[in-house]
């Protein structure tokens, strides 16, 4: 049964701790991209209904550091389904704790792929966006994913 973006609405949020800083204080890029992988883990399992493996994660640029302290939250949602693939949009905003004051840190795409019982890759329901942004992702979505696969072809 088709599916709409909002099914799998997916939300994270942590504080910025030590342990997962530089030494500068701010978030060790490599803990953020763990975070965005599951987070768009959770969106794709919850579109397909099905173990889901990580196939790719677009260009991830690091736009604005998140500093000791702040409330990272992602938020993730399937853009696009292909026959046994997935597209997820990851947003990644970083709140200050005492201001409130948040911006987008960062934002990627990722590519997910739903397996059975096999360990084999399977079909998954069909994406109908509904809104303005979900429909301009949905059309957008094919185009990224020639170009991924072109790139992971070559
Ligand atoms: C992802 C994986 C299941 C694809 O398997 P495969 O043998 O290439 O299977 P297929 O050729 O049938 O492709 C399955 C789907 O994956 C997609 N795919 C494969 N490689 C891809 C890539 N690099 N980027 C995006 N999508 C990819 C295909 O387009 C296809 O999608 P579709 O059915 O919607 O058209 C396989 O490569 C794998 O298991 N990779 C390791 C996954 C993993 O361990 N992730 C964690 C990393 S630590």
């Amino acid at each position: 049964m088709a599916k709409k973006p909002s099914d799998s609405y997916t939300v994270c949020s942590e504080m910025l701790l030590p342990n997962d800083t530089n030494t500068l204080g701010n978030m060790f890029g490599g803990k953020l991209m763990m975070m965005m992988d599951m987070t768009g883990a959770i969106a794709a399992q919850k579109h397909a209904r099905r173990t889901v493996v990580t196939a790719s994660a677009d260009q991830i640029s690091f736009r604005h550091p998140i500093i000791l302290g702040d409330i990272i939250t992602l938020e993730a949602k399937v853009t696009r389904a292909f026959r046994t693939s997935m597209e997820v949009h990851i947003k990644v905003w970083a709140e200050n704790h005492v201001t409130g004051k948040h911006l987008l840190a960062n934002q990627a795409f990722f590519t997910y792929v739903a397996l059975n019982e096999k360990g084999i890759p399977t079909e998954v329901p069909e994406l109908i966006p509904q809104t303005e942004e979900e429909k301009y992702l949905y059309e957008t979505a094919l185009q990224r994913r020639q170009s991924r696969l072109k790139h992971h072809h070559s």
